[in-house]
């Protein structure tokens, strides 16, 4: 299969991608278009065969449920019952946006694969002009993980999709750099009070905020937290061991050197503000003290180490205020728990 990419930055002359998108969904196809977190790869949520598609194109595990995308907020009430009153409140709010809320699922719409084995369905509105003209011109729903292959970072430009899915989609469309970076903030609105399953654009304070103390998993390990079944594989993995490091030029210089005397190469992420010019490469995240820059740029640092010779990974941690916490959850995964030192 050939994986074409299709550039729609200017939305008014993109009338025939939209529709070229669409017609490949309708056809039980699956699409990789751009949300304001990362690239997601869609597919037509009430079709049975076309959601197997992306696990197939993914090599994702066929028992973690997928996100459903939708265009409006009215949809809501299409596909899940016993919504909270909070959950309007956080609607209102954060939608669209990066905030996917898990209702309890109505019976008998989305296709039994989007949320294998589930009562529940997780379920946002994205902000990002393509995913929402995408979904307005499909008019549907639109099952959608993130279009890497399953173990890899989440793509952030169009690029990063083709690297991954090139000859398994049949389109892409283009709409530059994703600007969160880190995925949508999942929450638990089924339990009360409801709980954060993965950390994410919308924070904790941010939704406190709203509808006052929720619940977070996001310091249990993974296992303990089966209810974003997501959150037990293995993610965002680097294809050499990466390291957790404080954000302390001189340790991180020092361990670079320590490295070397190992016969390693080392490639470091850190803020912009570091020189270390020990490190083989090094790959700047944006300011210190500044996780909405590492967030947006986190995966493609990651990515780029792909490509270089490093026999070792160190990466700066960042703050957990924020979309910190995000970045943190993200960061801990892509090294499986380590830190240098050891
Ligand atoms: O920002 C995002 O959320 C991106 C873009 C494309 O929207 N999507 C994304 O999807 O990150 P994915 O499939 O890579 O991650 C979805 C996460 C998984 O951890 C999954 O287990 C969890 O959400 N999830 C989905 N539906 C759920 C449900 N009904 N109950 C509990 N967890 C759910
Ligand atoms: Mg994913």
């Amino acid at each position: 299969m050939e994986t074409l990419i299709i550039k729609v930055d200017n939305l008014l002359d993109n009338e025939k991608s939209y529709q070229q998108a669409v017609d490949i969904l309708n056809e039980g196809g699956v699409v990789a278009f751009p949300t304001e977190t990362v690239y997601g790869l869609g597919a037509l949520a009430t079709d049975e065969q076309a959601v197997r598609k992306i696990f197939e194109a993914k090599g994702r595990p066929s028992d973690n449920p997928l996100i459903v995308h939708i265009g409006n907020r009215e949809a809501v009430e299409q596909y899940a019952i016993q919504i909270p009153d909070d959950a309007y409140k956080l609607m209102e709010k954060f939608w669209p946006g990066p905030l996917t809320l898990v209702f309890h699922k109505r019976p008998g719409v989305i296709a039994q694969s989007v949320t294998p084995g589930f009562e529940t369905v997780g379920l946002r509105m994205p902000d990002h002009p393509v995913a929402l003209e995408l979904l307005q011109t499909l008019d549907g729903p639109l099952a959608a993980p993130s279009a890497n292959r399953s173990g890899k970072p989440s793509p952030t430009e169009a690029g990063h999709v083709l690297k991954d899915l090139h000859g398994r989609i049949p389109l892409i469309l283009d709409g530059g750099e994703t600007g969160v970076g880190v995925e949508s903030t999942v929450l638990d609105m089924t339990v009360s009070p409801p709980a954060i399953l993965r950390p994410g654009g919308v924070t904790k304070e941010m939704i406190e905020s709203v509808i006052g103390p929720i619940h977070t998993e996001s310091g249990v390990a993974d296992d303990q937290a089966p209810r974003a079944p997501g959150m037990k594989y293995m993610h965002y993995a680097p294809e050499s061991p990466l390291f957790v490091i404080a954000p302390d030029e001189a340790k991180i210089a020092e361990a670079v050197r320590l490295l070397h005397a190992e016969g390693k190469k080392v490639a470091v992420i850190g803020p912009d503000e570091f020189t270390i010019p020990e490190a083989d490469w090094y790959f700047a995240v944006g300011p210190l003290h500044k996780p909405e820059a590492m967030a947006s740029t986190l995966y493609r640092a990651i990515r780029q180490c792909d490509v270089t010779e490093a026999d070792i990974i160190l990466a700066a941690e960042t703050e957990m205020s924020g979309v910190g916490a995000a970045v943190m959850n993200r960061l801990t995964k892509a090294a499986d728990g380590k830190r240098f030192p050891l």
